[in-house]
């Protein structure tokens, strides 16, 4: 793995440590990294009205975003699973609009690494090409 990803690895199990996950105790922590090196973490921050919750992937690209950045090229995922999780289908198509055909790094807690695309986990998403058409000229 590229040097770049163990550190975006390492910033996405300490993100989550501040996981606000009172109802599910199920801890998540996402790392995204731009094109040119930051880092941006995120957690989940779940709520008593359960749907309101937010996943770690998207409070991290969101946070990036609202800080300026436009252009990724990874995301980390961190959980205290062994089995690897993967974003949700909310994140996914987050994560394809936002960020784009970016490497998804998922982990294991026993260290184990799986690098996927984005646009496997969700082919044929929507996107801002299919509201071109509807573009007023
Ligand atoms: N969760 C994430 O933060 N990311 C995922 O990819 C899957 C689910 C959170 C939402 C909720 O707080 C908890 O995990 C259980 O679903």
């Amino acid at each position: 793995m590229r040097m770049k990803y163990k550190a975006l690895v390492e910033a996405a199990k300490k993100a989550k440590e501040f996981s606000f996950s009172p109802y599910s105790h199920f801890r998540v922590g996402a790392a995204v990294l731009t094109k040119d090196g930051k880092i941006f973490t995120g957690t989940n921050i779940e709520n008593s009205s359960y749907s309101l919750t937010i996943c770690a992937e998207r409070t991290a690209l969101f946070k990036a975003i609202s800080e300026g950045e436009r252009q990724f090229t990874a995301i980390a995922l961190a959980t205290d699973e062994i089995g690897f999780t993967s974003p949700c289908g909310s994140c996914r198509q987050v994560i394809i609009d936002l960020a784009g055909n970016i490497d998804v790094i998922l982990t294991s807690s026993n260290g184990a690494t799986k690098i996927m695309k984005s646009k496997t986990l969700i082919p044929l998403a929507f996107g801002d090409k299919n509201l071109k058409k509807t573009k007023k000229k």
